[in-house]
């Protein structure tokens, strides 16, 4: 019976030849499956040369494994290694950097090597985005959108950011009454998105757009990975990624009509898009003056796309390291009370920001420990010759990391310790040596956001102090480190906030 069954099987019509052709068929396959394999190999031991990883890669999939569930711990390892290291993941030869030498080489040389961000970030950001220009083009397009951060512009955000801040911590409180503690990870997430969505369009947004934009960006930031399923098929996180950016590009192309009617009509510019329309209407503005709706709602979900994992990681850390330090915690209250004379009703202005000297101390110091953005991939457009002993063959990625540049011993003493006063110092060594803060990388693509996202979050932390005091509720995963798209406590940061007693 059993024999019976088996041979009812369809048999595959290479198994109808005659028996020498059969051999012959197999033979020559297998001949042909050997001989790439050999040749994978080879190339990636030509492509690797000296430099350390493994000598072999695993056939077709290389650590493609590795890449699904990143480890900050199996980074490090790779980052110790060497001050150039090799992987290959689906074919794909990849060298890392992790000295600052190195590092800041592959941001600096726009010849050589340009950002490819995530493998599928064009898929999910739209091919077109400015994001994905390069050189002359990329460097007159940023100039425009460098406005769109001065301290004028900051001026029109504050306001939102602060009554936003305000209404989402009142939530917090508002959860904490059962004496719960709650993990901050995804309210922290909601805080930022409807903070940048509102900051980006204003008004011009429908409370129910911010909600499905929020909802849906999750899809986002699970596709960011590494290396992804190459295709795009339903069901796969690239597919769901693409689905969720269709969703927010209708409700972000709205806006931008929306706004650029408000400002027609005469209106004050309010957000963001309000603030570029006016800047593009000033008949002494010298660069491009046309953008479709469809191009300023791809600045806008870039802009969404570059922040919103970065500074949910920034802030739901600081958060963290300030309940995990209460000394620290002491100085950044003790500094609000002086600065804000007790009055925390008083709005808040740059100015304010600026002179509350320890909390902006805090805010780089926290990143520094935990850079949200620890990699940036970069794509070797030429051979490109990184070290003096090595190149980097065309077409491979590239990835400066920034993780053992901002815990250099030499420059950072302690440099696992949470030590604000280190920037406090102009004479420090800390602060003598800029060129290890990558926290924002380098270059023709370093972060454009660099004022409005530290700003943000001191602005979350002064707001936050006036409000109520957090205690960590430490748990064994509290100083595990998950990688989505960029780093976050595994267990959420939980906090237990208490409503504070003004005097
Ligand atoms: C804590 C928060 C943030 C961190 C840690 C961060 C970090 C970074 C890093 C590492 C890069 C790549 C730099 C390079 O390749 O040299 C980058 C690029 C970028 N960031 Fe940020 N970022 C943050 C917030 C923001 C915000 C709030 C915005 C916009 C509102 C923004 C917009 C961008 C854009 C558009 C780029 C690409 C620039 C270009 O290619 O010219 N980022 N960011």
């Amino acid at each position: 019976m059993v024999f019976s069954s088996l041979y009812s099987i369809p048999r595959p019509s290479f198994l109808n030849l005659p028996r020498e052709s059969t051999s012959a068929w197999l033979y020559t396959t297998s001949a042909i499956v050997l001989s790439l394999l050999a040749i994978e190999q080879a190339v990636y031991r030509y492509k690797k040369r000296h430099l350390p990883g493994a000598a072999w890669t695993i056939p077709i999939i290389g650590k493609f494994a590795d890449s699904l569930n990143p480890t900050l711990e199996n980074y490090k390892k790779q980052w110790d290694s060497g001050a150039l290291s090799a992987v290959s993941v689906f074919n794909i030869f990849i060298v890392m950097a992790s000295s600052n030498e190195y590092s800041r080489k592959i941001l600096n040389s726009p010849n050589h090597a340009e950002p490819c961000l995530v493998n599928c970030a064009k898929q999910v950001l739209c091919p077109d985005n400015w994001v994905f220009l390069t050189g002359k083009t990329h460097v007159e397009y940023r100039r425009g959108l460098n406005l769109l951060f001065t301290r004028r512009a900051l001026s029109i955000y504050i306001p939102i950011q602060e009554s936003l801040a305000k209404k989402h911590l009142s939530q917090w409180l508002e959860n904490a009454k059962g004496g719960k503690s709650q993990p901050i990870m995804m309210t922290a997430r909601e805080l930022n998105m409807i903070t940048s969505l509102r900051v980006f369009c204003g008004s011009h947004l429908p409370d129910e757009a911010a909600r499905e934009i929020n909802d849906k960006y999750w899809l986002i930031t699970q596709a960011l990975e590494l290396v992804n399923f190459p295709l795009a098929l339903p069901g796969t996180k690239v597919y769901k990624a693409i689905q969720a950016r269709k969703a927010a590009m209708r409700w972000l192309e709205l806006a931008a009509s929306r706004s650029k009617a408000a400002m027609v009509a005469g209106g004050d510019p309010e957000c963001m898009l309000d603030e570029w329309i006016t800047i593009l209407s000033d008949p002494t503005y010298k660069g491009r003056k046309e953008f479709s709706d469809n191009e300023m709602g791809m600045v806008i979900l870039s802009f969404l796309f570059a922040s919103q994992d970065a500074m949910s990681s920034g802030l739901i850390y600081l958060f963290q390291h300030l309940s995990d330090y209460p000394e620290i915690m002491a100085k950044v209250r003790e500094e609000q009370d002086r600065v804000r004379g007790g009055n925390y009703d008083a709005p808040l202005t740059l100015d304010l920001l600026d002179s509350m000297t320890y909390l902006q101390a805090t805010v780089k110091e926290s990143m520094r420990v935990k850079p949200p953005v620890t990699m940036v991939p970069y794509r070797a457009t030429k051979p490109f010759p990184i070290a003096n002993d090595y190149v980097a063959p065309a077409g491979s990625i590239v990835i400066p990391s920034f993780f053992n540049s901002l815990h250099d011993p030499s420059v950072y003493p302690e440099p696992d310790a949470f030590k604000p006063e280190r920037w406090l110092d102009q004479e420090s060594s800390a602060n003598t040596n800029p060129r290890n803060y990558l926290v924002f990388g380098s270059g023709p693509h370093k972060c454009i956001g660099i004022e409005y996202a530290c700003m943000n979050m001191a602005l979350v932390i002064a707001t936050a102090v006036g409000m109520m005091t957090w205690e960590h509720d430490l748990t064994s995963e509290s100083n595990e480190v998950d990688i989505i798209a960029t780093l976050f406590p595994r267990d959420g940061c939980r906090l237990l906030f208490t409503p504070r007693e003004h005097q």
